[in-house]
């Protein structure tokens, strides 16, 4: 079919051969919003990692999204929204809430508070009476998002399982003709997911640590955050990311806090140490030459990506700080590493 014979409304082919890339311009943010609208599955930038977009209040587009992902159903999403108010719209904020919703958005801070049930379709929360919302603080997602018009649910753009995309190419590489189209921007700033709270819950608890610091969320409320939330009932219990133990695994086995490279591994290092053995390494990436955790961030998966295509039998990782963003990236090491 020819560019000029394209039907108005958009129907996803029986077997899209391949997905297709658009440039984040005009264009392509005013044809993303079009296949969303439709029903399709579109691949976004946000300012964490891309993200795999559909309708949020359309049950067949987010049972699409599942099937594309190879995600469990009972893995609730977040629901993206380009501003407050309309975040308002799906979502009841308790008085912490609104404070970090006001403090933090657009940025990459989830909140999950008690869902407007209308607003998004069950499947989109798997099920939950709370509901997970985040404005992205890109200016590509902002668009699309008021051009959609509607919360859209955006998990990232990854086979479920796999190490998080941060370029066009890390998508089409897990999803290449299971998605409709792609938009590309390239890499993302931040690098690791949203940090997600729990705001359900007077003071908020934190589900997952991520692109933004514990720290800075704790002087934003004046109180510290609790690790984990109890589990409300095992009917609406919280599925965090943090329970589901082997996450954003590379091929090759992941070994944290190595003080020496082994025969066959490859190095992920930082602030340019080289422990004993590096010499013989299969290849070597630092996150940051610098010492930079925000750095350190943004290379994460790229690097962890390149490192499993090299050949070796395994990915060493050097002792990482811990402070700032050291915890998001240290809870992706540590699933990264975890038993499969
Ligand atoms: O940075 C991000 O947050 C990216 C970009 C694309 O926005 N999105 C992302 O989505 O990381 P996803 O689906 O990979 O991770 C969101 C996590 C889910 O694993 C789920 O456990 C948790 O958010 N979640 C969603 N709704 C929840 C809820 N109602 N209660 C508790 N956790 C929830
Ligand atoms: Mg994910």
């Amino acid at each position: 079919m020819s560019a000029l014979s394209e039907p108005a409304s958009y129907r996803p082919a029986a077997h899209p051969p391949t997905t297709r890339r658009l440039a984040a311009d005009r264009a392509g943010i005013e044809e993303a919003a079009r296949v969303l609208r439709a029903g399709g599955l579109v691949a976004l930038p946000t300012e964490t990692v891309y993200g795999l977009a559909c309708d949020a209040t359309d049950p067949v587009a987010v049972a699409r999204l599942y099937a594309a992902k190879g995600r469990p159903s009972f893995n609730p999403l977040i629901a993206h929204v380009p501003d407050l108010d309309a975040a308002r719209r799906v979502g009841h904020f308790p008085a912490e809430a609104l404070a970090l919703a006001t403090r933090f958005w657009p940025g990459p801070l989830t909140l999950v508070v008690p869902a407007k049930p209308e607003a998004t379709s069950e499947l989109a929360r798997a099920g939950h009476s709370s509901v997970a919302i985040r404005v992205p603080a890109h200016e590509v997602a902002l668009a699309v998002l008021r051009a959609a018009g509607r919360p859209i649910a955006a998990p990232s753009a990854n086979r479920s399982g796999h190490v998080s995309p941060t370029t066009a190419e890390h998508v089409l590489a897990d999803l290449d003709g299971a998605i409709d189209l792609i938009l590309d921007a390239g890499p993302c700033a931040v690098g690791i997911e949203s940090t997600i709270l729990d705001a359900t819950v007077a003071p908020p608890a934190l589900l997952r640590p991520g692109g933004l610091a514990r720290a800075e969320i704790e002087r934003a409320l004046g109180a510290r955050l609790a690790r984990h939330a109890t589990p409300r009932s095992t009917a609406d219990e919280l599925i965090a990311p943090g329970m589901m133990a082997s996450h954003y695994a590379p091929s090759v086995p992941v070994r944290l806090d190595a003080r020496e490279v082994r025969p066959g591994e490859a190095l992920l290092t930082y602030a340019g140490a080289r422990p004993p053995g590096s010499a013989h390494a299969a290849a070597i990436l630092d996150l940051s030459p610098g010492a930079d955790l925000i750095e350190a961030a943004a290379n994460l998966f790229a690097h962890l990506r390149a490192l499993d295509t090299t050949g070796a039998a395994g990915i060493a990782v050097v002792p990482l700080p811990r402070e700032g963003l050291g915890e998001g990236i240290r809870d992706r090491l540590e699933r990264a590493a975890a038993p499969r």
